[in-house]
């Protein structure tokens, strides 16, 4: 939600901010805006849309500067507009902000600064983010800015910069993420590492209420009282081509064909198929207390919550314990009930999604021991949970999750087996064929993205429909949920996810031949409940594909058209299933010309409630 950057150093100011737009335009993109600081002057350049809108008019018409601060915006408070757009100034235009957030109390700040003799130009909250530093502002911009974030209730990453104190920007947090760049005589401020990465890979990250001044010569940490910090700066490991194209056409296309890689990495070095273990030392709980869990509880959001509702079916099955997944921003309001020997697992690929932390925050009160499953090292999520167990899925660009949900689900399938040895609920000889099995996977997932023109042309038949039903049974449900989640997310197109057995009591009153359905039909244990559930659709003149093994002949009887996938152990199915579910959307939303990577309305980092 909203982007922000700034940078100080000898480069075209202009250029890197813009670069760094790019990057972090995955956060919101219905508007866009720099501002750089020329000797004693702030030229601020704002458009409506895209940040090649915002590239095109600075083409047009060039600003220049010695630095500077950038924003992409997801509109909260004020639609998106120029005016609207980042950043934004005091009345005497020598000062100005950016802000990923939301201020809450904005508008009584707002009511007491326009008595003060404000004037406010805009419809946004951040608006008085800058008319109180300015109110605050005497000698020095990190004061003002100390006393101004006291006043506000909310979350917000703000950067700042004044003419009246050249060469220099100041950053503060209280919840959305906040990273600073310590490049060779540049420094940065970011919503994330991805615009550094070509830059430096020497960050530090700025945790809740802290302050960082930077300068040309170096960066500054205080606390929201003015004490200065000592903090220790981090090296990421990601690399600076991760967060390009590659010659693909969309990220989200390099990012599906990345999946078996990732999952490999994510088991890379967390098994050993001599001893037959699992090895998660690495996450923090030790296994005494894994070894009393009762219960698990599985909160997160979106694609995340998809996972975590195959990680149920895995734990239950393997680890025989029940497991309740939530919606975090359902569960944070709840009156929910947990116990000490209860485990919560948050799942959150960024490690930033406002209500899935809110409900970490929450749940941590009643003291159980919680883990976070997190791409983004160094999260907020990864850092508040008592453990971590990170996915290694690299940095993911386009809005709809694909690779990350893959990594997260080998992330679960490991969790799995490790508690179920602890627990002592499989020996030595079932665990090692469950982890040949999920060895195998990558390979197989390979064989399945090898073979995606069959894909294209069945979605060429198909970008013409406006509704389609996806069902899946016991751990496939999960992934019906995610095949309609991706369709709906990136080609607008509707589509609803259902238990099969669940369909005869709603949504068969839909079927007509209007209404194709995606059926997720592996051979496990619910093979045949399936198929009956098929030739009730069948009988209504429903059109059916079928996503089933390849080695099944039977399938080919019941429906019009067989997606074949390799046959795997039935648990791990959801790494095989979910891969042409991703295609098909992603290739219907190219033939109708959406924006894949970027679709409409959402953002890929969801740091407001
Ligand atoms: C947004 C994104 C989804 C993502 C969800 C949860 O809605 O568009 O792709 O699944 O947030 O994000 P998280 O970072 O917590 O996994």
């Amino acid at each position: 939600m909203c982007g922000i950057i700034g940078y100080i150093g000898s480069k075209n100011v202009v250029s890197v901010l813009l670069d760094g737009l790019k990057k972090l335009e995955y956060r919101g993109y219905d508007s866009a805006g720099i501002a750089v600081v020329n000797g004693n002057r702030i030229q601020v350049r704002r458009v409506k849309g895209k940040i090649s809108s915002l590239e095109k008019s600075l083409q047009e018409k060039p600003i220049r500067g010695s630095y500077g601060v950038g924003h992409t915006r997801w509109a909260t408070h004020g639609r998106p507009s120029e005016d609207n757009a980042h950043p934004h100034r005091d009345c005497t235009g020598t000062l100005v902000v950016v802000h990923n957030g939301i201020i809450e109390n904005y508008l009584s700040l707002k009511e007491k600064l326009n008595k003060e003799g404000h004037r406010f130009r805009t419809e946004t909250d951040t608006e008085v983010i800058a008319h109180l530093i300015e109110k605050y502002y005497n000698s020095s911009l990190e004061k003002a800015v100390q006393k101004a974030i006291k006043r506000l209730e909310g979350a917000f990453a703000i950067a700042v910069l004044s003419t009246k104190e050249s060469g220099k920007i100041v950053a503060a947090k209280v919840g959305p993420p906040a990273v600073v760049g310590l490049g060779k005589k540049e420094f940065f401020i970011s919503s994330d590492i991805n615009p550094l990465l070509s830059h430096t890979q020497k960050v530090v990250f700025l945790e809740d209420k802290e302050i960082v001044v930077i300068k040309g010569d170096g960066a500054k940490f205080f606390d929201f009282e003015g004490k200065s910090l000592e903090k220790k700066a981090d090296h990421i490991s990601w690399s600076p081509l991760m967060v390009e194209k590659r010659g693909f056409k969309h990220f989200m296309l390099k990012e599906i064909f990345e999946q078996p890689q990732v999952v490999r990495d994510t088991l890379n070095g967390r098994m050993s198929l001599d001893s037959g273990k699992v090895l998660l030392d690495e996450i923090g709980i030790s296994p005494q207390i894994l070894k009393n869990i009762k219960k698990v509880i599985i909160i997160a959001c979106g694609t995340s919550y998809h996972a975590g509702l195959v990680g149920k079916y895995l734990i239950e099955s393997l680890v025989q314990i029940p497991v309740d997944v939530e919606f975090a921003s359902e569960y944070r309001y709840r009156d929910f009930i947990l116990d000490k020997e209860d485990l919560v697992i948050v799942i959150s690929q960024s490690g930033e999604t406002a209500d899935s932390l809110a409900a970490l925050r929450a749940v941590k009160k009643k003291k159980p021991s919680s883990l976070a499953i997190c791409n983004v090292v160094n999260s907020s999520i990864s850092r508040e949970a008592e453990g971590v167990l990170y996915t290694h899925a690299g940095p993911e660009i386009g809005v709809a999750a694909t690779k990350t949900f893959s990594a997260q689900m080998a992330a679960l399938a490991l969790f799995s087996l490790y508690l179920a040895q602890i627990k002592r609920r499989i020996n030595r000889k079932e665990s090692l064929s469950y982890l040949q099995d999920l060895q195998r996977v990558p390979h197989k997932m390979e064989k399945i993205l090898n073979q995606t023109d069959f894909l294209q042309k069945l979605s060429l038949q198909f970008s013409s429909f406006s509704h389609f039903l996806y069902l899946g049974r016991w751990i496939n449900f999960p992934i019906a949920l995610e095949g309609a989640l991706k369709l709906k997310e990136i080609s607008y197109i509707h589509a609803e996810g259902y238990p099969g057995g669940e369909m005869k009591h709603g949504p068969i009153a839909l079927i007509d031949e209007k209404m194709p359905t995606l059926a997720i039909v592996p051979k496990d244990r619910v093979y045949e409940k399936m198929l009956s559930n098929l030739s009730e659709i069948k009988t209504r003149i429903g059109y059916i594909l079928a996503v089933a093994f390849e080695n099944d002949k039977e399938i080919h009887k019941k429906v019009d058209i067989v997606i074949p996938i390799p046959s795997v152990n039935p648990l791990f199915t959801p790494f095989l299933t979910t891969l042409p579910l991703q295609l098909f959307a992603y290739y219907i939303a190219s033939i109708r010309g959406a924006d894949v990577d970027q679709p409409r309305n959402l953002a890929k980092s969801v740091t407001v409630e």
